[in-house]
């Protein structure tokens, strides 16, 4: 049997001031993660913490627990991830868990995303029409359709606040599927997007390169995306 603690950053509603709080939670399954933990303590039928209180059930959110959705991101032992993706058992005795930063904390480990959302939908990151697939692009769209939309590469960003007009990479990977998959007119409108809200305020400093649990190549996409919609227009600029 396994034996953690988990040492929960939580808070009770928006206006409320954050605590720290922590649970004991045993298993024998090597496979168990933070959300199979989060699941355990919320379903029992009376929960308390390391020191025997009563406490609160614990606020977070999570939907397809398979890694696909991104629901469940938040930050733990410092570094943002997926709470289905993140196996205890590499983790440490004691474990941190806090809600993703970069978000305005509803409640405990659940963050209103809405910044991110709006973003892509001011940006239409979705095309209007189909899109056959073609080999020389292919790779990039496929790469960039993996996005999970949760915001873990925004949480390690210096540039991104919610709010501010630059998008990040959770806004800048789909818009890369866009310049790979459209043409023409359409396409031009995608680079223009992509050079006001993502590459003009990006600081290429790529703290988010290696972070993304989805495993997506950030940095890839990046050089791929400021070389068409950047890059090449300068140059066409100056000519
Ligand atoms: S390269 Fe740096 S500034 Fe640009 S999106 Fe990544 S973390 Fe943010
Ligand atoms: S690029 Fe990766 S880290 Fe960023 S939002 Fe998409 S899935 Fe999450
Ligand atoms: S619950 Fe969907 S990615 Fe974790």
């Amino acid at each position: 049997m396994m034996t953690f603690e988990l040492d929960i950053l939580r808070q009770k509603s928006a206006q409320d001031v954050p605590y720290r709080q922590s649970f004991m939670f045993e298993t024998d399954d090597e496979n168990a993660a933070v959300s199979t933990a989060l699941t355990a303590l919320n379903a029992r039928s009376v929960l308390t913490d390391k020191n025997g209180e009563k406490a609160l059930p614990i606020s977070w959110e999570c939907s397809c627990l398979q890694k696909k959705c991104g629901a469940c991101a938040m930050v733990i032992n410092g570094v943002p991830g997926l709470a289905c993706d993140s196996k205890l058992s590499g983790l440490g005795r004691v474990i941190t868990v806090e809600p993703l930063r970069k978000f305005p904390v509803i409640a405990d480990l659940t963050v209103d995303r809405r910044a991110m959302f709006d973003a892509l939908r001011e940006m239409s990151v979705w095309a209007e029409n189909a899109v056959a697939p073609s080999e020389r692009t292919q790779d990039i769209s496929y790469e960039a359709s993996g996005c999970l939309q949760c915001g873990c590469c925004l949480e390690v960003c210096p540039n991104f606040y919610a709010g501010g007009s630059f998008a990040g990479m959770a806004g800048g990977v789909p818009l890369s599927r866009l310049i790979e998959q459209l043409s023409g007119e359409e396409r031009r409108a995608v680079m223009k997007e992509y050079r006001r809200r993502v590459y003009e305020g990006c600081g290429k400093s790529l703290a988010c390169r290696k972070i993304c649990p989805a495993g997506l190549d950030i940095e890839k996409l990046m050089v791929n995306s400021n070389g068409a919609a950047a890059w090449k227009s300068l140059f066409r600029r100056k000519r």
